[in-house]
């Protein structure tokens, strides 16, 4: 066991890092194109709304345990409930955390990939043609080995960050490299606003057409509360962990929260102001980012700067996420069986980098999954945001209730909310109405695929 534990230099610092993990790929490749195939403003409110009603009291009761007991999600659960059985739900999550590295990581050299390909010219000639993007896209990323190098680039770049540890690894990258995406992101908003024609845009994102929004799409939007906020495996423990008792953990849930959601919908208006201002269309899904995009920057005043800026971007946004779900992992292996950090982080990021290898060739010509008609790609992601991510909050939720007790929480959290005394009843009813609604979203997934 680790005796001593390390911990956040600063308030700021931790409130950088916990927004870094939950800023990623969900806000700004996976949000933008689910807002774009449902409804536009319409799920976004929607969106809005789980955030606040699940995502919010989830989020604080992930830290409220990992502050309580400066432990990782295994050794927490069990530590509280006085009784291992408690241990699985951490442990799903650290199963979770490896079949989302497994991807992110990959989709995370993408970024890096069409960074590179901005800065040197190589979307000239995709200009306004969709299918020669299309094709560029395919080609690049369904090939057996380019992508394999860029995922094994991101990969190992976490390792390295992760390998140094709490303070100058997390903390320290998270404090350069989240100031450095706000800036970024208000540029690219700038120049998206200043487009001719930009306000169809606007108008798509931010006035709701309920007609267009499906059940599918307040599904997704549930779902998707999870993941942008980086909850139900463990993450926010884990961060939470490294917290000293005595600051005011509503405050900095807020805080992380409304950065996540904020970023998210900076991201929409650089996008699909670009996207309208050059008439193209907004449910294009997935392949808005690589395939969408790429066409119009050749045709943007400015667009050999905002290009390679977009992609970076994304990387950005995808390493400071990627490193905290690794932590997931490597917390693990230190607290519960005493490894080293190193030891933890190299063997770990070696089994990661393998089963990525595993989801990029499963997108060409290699899909071990081909007999079931989907992709590694896509059963990870499936399988973790849409029932292991909901389970794992679910579960929180009714840890929190049934085994922790709402007193010992609202203390944890509300210690310095109204001086204190935040009635027990409302926190219990928060938490009950955010497990209901969990409870419902991963039924409701059930019954699609059962019935
Ligand atoms: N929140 C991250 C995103 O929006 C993804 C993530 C999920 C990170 C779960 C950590 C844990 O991209």
């Amino acid at each position: 066991m680790n005796s001593i534990r390390e911990h956040w230099g600063s308030r700021t610092g931790f409130i950088l890092a916990a927004a870094g993990s939950a800023v990623g790929l969900g806000n700004i490749w996976k949000y933008p194109s689910m807002a774009g195939q449902h409804g536009g403003a319409a799920f976004t409110l929607v969106y809005l709304l789980c955030i606040l009603i699940v995502g919010l009291p989830i989020l604080l009761a992930e830290l409220a345990i990992g502050r309580k007991t400066q432990l990782n999600p295994v050794g927490a659960f069990k530590q509280l409930a006085s009784n291992p059985r408690w241990g699985w739900v951490g442990l799903m999550g650290v199963a979770s955390a490896f079949m989302i590295l497994s991807f992110y990581s990959v989709v995370g050299g993408w970024t890096l990939k069409y960074t590179f390909s901005a800065l040197f010219g190589g979307f000239n000639q995709l200009a306004a043609d969709n299918t020669a993007s299309a094709e560029y896209f395919a080609s690049f990323h369904t090939s057996p080995f380019a992508p394999l190098f860029w995922h094994f680039l991101f990969l190992g770049m976490c390792v390295f960050i992760i390998g140094r540890g709490v303070r100058s690894g997390i903390e320290q990258w998270s404090k350069v490299l989240m100031p450095l995406l706000l800036v970024i992101l208000v540029i690219l908003v700038i120049r998206g606003i200043t487009l001719d024609g930009a306000k169809a845009g606007l108008d798509f994102l931010f006035k709701p057409r309920w007609s267009d929004l499906d059940a599918s799409g307040i599904v997704l939007a549930l779902g998707h509360s999870f993941f942008t906020i980086s909850l139900g495996m463990g993450t926010m423990i884990t961060y939470g962990s490294y917290l000293r008792s005595g600051s005011d953990l509503l405050k900095a849930g807020l805080w992380v929260v409304f950065l996540d959601t904020l970023i998210a919908l900076l991201a929409g208006v650089a996008i699909f102001t670009a996207v309208f201002a050059q008439g193209q269309n907004p449910a294009e899904g997935p392949g808005l980012i690589f395939i969408v995009l790429p066409t119009l920057f050749p045709n943007i005043p400015g667009g050999a700067i905002f290009a390679p800026l977009f992609f970076f971007l994304l990387f950005v946004a995808a390493l400071t996420s990627g490193i905290s779900i690794l932590e997931v992992v490597t917390a693990y292996y230190i607290d519960e069986k005493g490894w080293s950090r190193r030891r933890a982080t190299y063997l770990f990021g070696a089994i990661t980098g393998v089963s990525g290898a595993l989801v990029s060739l499963s997108l060409g010509d290699f899909n071990i999954l081909a007999p079931f008609g989907i992709t590694y790609m896509d059963f990870l992601d499936g399988a973790t945001s849409k029932y292991m991510l909901p389970l794992g909050g679910l579960l929180t939720a009714i840890f929190v209730i049934t085994k922790w007790g709402i007193p010992n929480f609202s203390r944890e959290v509300f210690s310095m909310t109204l001086g204190g005394r935040v009635p027990e009843s409302v926190v219990t009813l928060i938490l009950t109405v955010s497990g209901i609604v969990v409870a419902y979203i991963i039924l409701k997934e059930m019954v699609e695929i059962f019935i």
